[in-house]
């Protein structure tokens, strides 16, 4: 047996070695934790003993620190006998705290699931965007797939490639948001979504059967029908033998399934740079309970100049295109009176639809 004696040489008692000393220290440790929380009976009682004991300053905390002056060889007994503490005492700890919650009372912790609560504001999706889905669905049951463009674009695309020419008004600065230039190219928020078509047959192989929707812009003052930013869907369909037909057939179909069976469409002839011959398209619905006709966009058959500016011959192929207000279909569909009410967000009109 060694004996311990202190610097002047004095009996002390019995010589620990240190790696030993240490695991005696942590059976007493655990017992002086154990009854310290069996003593805790108050919330904030539990509160102090979890920061003495197993907090991040705690005592277990230091006894870990201390873990690295024990010798190698006996580092993976100590480290597991505290290992095995520190879970003790986390799990005294968790099973204390259920009891003291428990009996806290009804300020405790507790929620009772069967009481009622607080219901959960749901939102709903945007009128547009549902109107959107809605189309764009019944146009794919017809073979028509989705194209995409940008809503910032060049002159080439929004006018040039669709037949519009240098002169023309539409490039008027007072009716574009233009944007500056960009590498010698004038830039622009694009006017018609008919910018899609051109993008479509630049990089799609023929034939093609495409729809596009999205937001246009026009420099107009904001009233009840007029809005500087609203949305359109446009669609092309280019293949060999596409006459004025199929394009009166597509749209009355759109509008058997989009209004129901008894709805009309009205072609009347019209003027587009890109189309030839070009129509306005009216659809009749009901608006309630009256049937109306209500003008919705224009439609035509693709003018062989758009064709030639993407490289298509217009011998060979030829094809229809058009393009409708999706706010115009909305607001009639849904008995909106002001477009603006479509942007304002607020959440007591937009939860009707
Ligand atoms: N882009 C035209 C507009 O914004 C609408 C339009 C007319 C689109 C005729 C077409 C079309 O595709 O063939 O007023």
């Amino acid at each position: 047996m060694c004996v311990a004696l202190a610097v002047d040489g004095t009996y002390v008692g019995e010589w620990i070695p240190y790696p030993l000393r240490m695991l005696a220290d942590l059976e007493q440790a655990q017992l002086e934790a154990q009854s310290a929380l069996a003593a805790s009976v108050t919330t904030d009682a539990l509160d102090a003993w979890k920061s003495a004991w197993i907090g991040g300053n705690g005592r277990l905390k230091s006894m870990m620190m201390a873990l690295k002056d024990v010798p190698k060889d006996l580092k993976p007994a100590a480290g597991k006998r505290l290992n095995e503490l520190k879970a003790a005492l986390e799990a005294a700890y968790e099973e204390r705290r259920t009891a003291v919650d428990a009996s806290a009372g009804p300020r405790g912790p507790i929620v009772d699931v069967t009481e009622p609560g607080v219901p959960l504001a749901e939102g709903c999706r945007h009128v547009l965007s549902r109107t959107i889905d809605e189309i764009t669905e019944v146009f794919g049951r017809m073979g028509f797939t989705l194209a995409e463009g940008p809503e910032v674009e060049d002159e080439w695309h929004n006018f040039t490639a669709l037949n519009i020419p240098e002169s023309h008004p539409a490039r008027d600065a007072i009716d574009n948001f233009y944007m500056g230039e960009q590498g010698g190219v004038k830039r622009l928020l694009r006017t018609q979504t008919s910018t899609v078509q051109i993008r479509a047959m630049e990089t799609q192989s023929l034939p093609i059967k495409v729809v596009a929707t999205g937001r246009v812009y026009r420099p107009d003052t904001h009233d009840a029908t007029h809005y500087s930013m609203f949305h359109q869907i446009e669609g092309l369909y280019l293949d060999r033998g596409v006459t004025m037909s199929d394009l009166k057939t597509t749209l009355v179909q759109f509008a058997h399934a989009y209004f129901g069976a008894e709805a009309e469409v009205r072609m009347r002839p019209s003027f587009f740079p890109f189309t030839e011959p070009s129509a306005e398209v009216d659809m009749k619905m009901r608006i309630k309970g009256e049937w109306k006709w209500v003008e919705l966009g224009g439609c035509g058959m693709v003018d062989p100049n758009v064709l030639r500016a993407v490289n298509i011959d217009p011998e060979v192929w030829t094809g229809f295109a058009f393009g409708l207000g999706i706010e115009r279909i909305a607001m009639r569909r849904y008995g909106i009176s002001d477009i603006r009410w479509l942007y304002e967000n607020d959440a007591r009109f937009l939860r009707q639809f």
